[in-house]
């Protein structure tokens, strides 16, 4: 019994039956390097630096955007799991639906984040449309590439409060489909790859914008990365 424990625990571990890509996409969406090593999460840094994608975004929104904010869900998720860690030590009981819920909201706010700055591309080298195997399935399931920008424009207008809009992949029906995701983890489709994220939280554009979440929708589009977003397609589909 203990034997299979170990074993069970082992392969949750080592993600044992994982292709390489599949191991190396987990460890990127967490944010790591080396799942056996990292205990916590670490905020990546930018691909690109603060100003670069300008006049769609100011340099001093996508600075406090990026060290504050993002660095804010890094903090208040590994808060929270010294704080289960500690409790288990100490015997202690805690409130574990309000843990995990907070638990989840900021996990989930690392992992958006994480996903969102890649898929942004300096100004000049972003926007357009989406090309091979992606542009293809965008344009099959919506109809063509314009079909598809107003049905995301509108998932990334309308969602209610704080949220995101994102293209996710489903490998059971192999369509994109739209996720609109309220916070950071409600209306999500369990493992669903993200292909695309696109931040709609009034931190994301409040400086460069005031209330106008619209006007920023609009510039995602041109410094969207569809590159990036398509490499993350091919990895999936391998
Ligand atoms: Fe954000």
């Amino acid at each position: 019994m203990r034997r299979q424990l170990l074993l069970l625990h082992h392969s949750h571990i080592s993600l044992r039956g994982c292709t390489a890509d599949c191991k190396q996409s987990f460890k990127e969406q967490l944010g790591v390097t080396t799942l056996e090593k990292s205990k916590f999460y670490v905020k990546p840094k930018l691909p690109y630096n603060y100003k670069d994608l300008e006049p769609y975004v100011s340099k001093e929104q996508l600075r406090i955007h990026h060290e504050k904010h993002h660095q804010g869900y890094v903090n208040g998720a590994n808060a929270i799991l010294e704080k289960l860690e500690r409790a288990r030590k100490d015997g202690d009981d805690l409130d574990i639906k309000s843990t995990l819920k907070a638990l989840s909201f900021n996990i989930g706010g690392h992992i958006l984040h994480s996903l969102f700055w890649p898929n942004l591309a300096p100004s000049g080298k972003g926007g357009g449309e989406p090309h091979g195997v992606l542009g293809n399935a965008i344009a099959k399931e919506f109809g063509s590439f314009e079909g598809f920008k107003k049905e995301f424009s509108q998932a990334a207008a309308s969602v209610e409060g704080s949220g995101w809009a994102a293209l996710s992949f489903c490998r059971q029906t192999n369509r994109p489909i739209i996720m609109q995701i309220e916070k950071h983890n409600t209306n999500i489709y369990p493992t669903f790859r993200i292909l695309i994220v696109l931040d709609v939280w009034e931190h994301a554009y409040y400086l460069d914008y005031k209330n106008a979440r619209g006007r920023f929708v609009d510039a995602f589009w041109k410094i969207v990365n569809w590159d990036e977003a398509n490499k993350r397609l091919e990895k999936l589909l391998g």
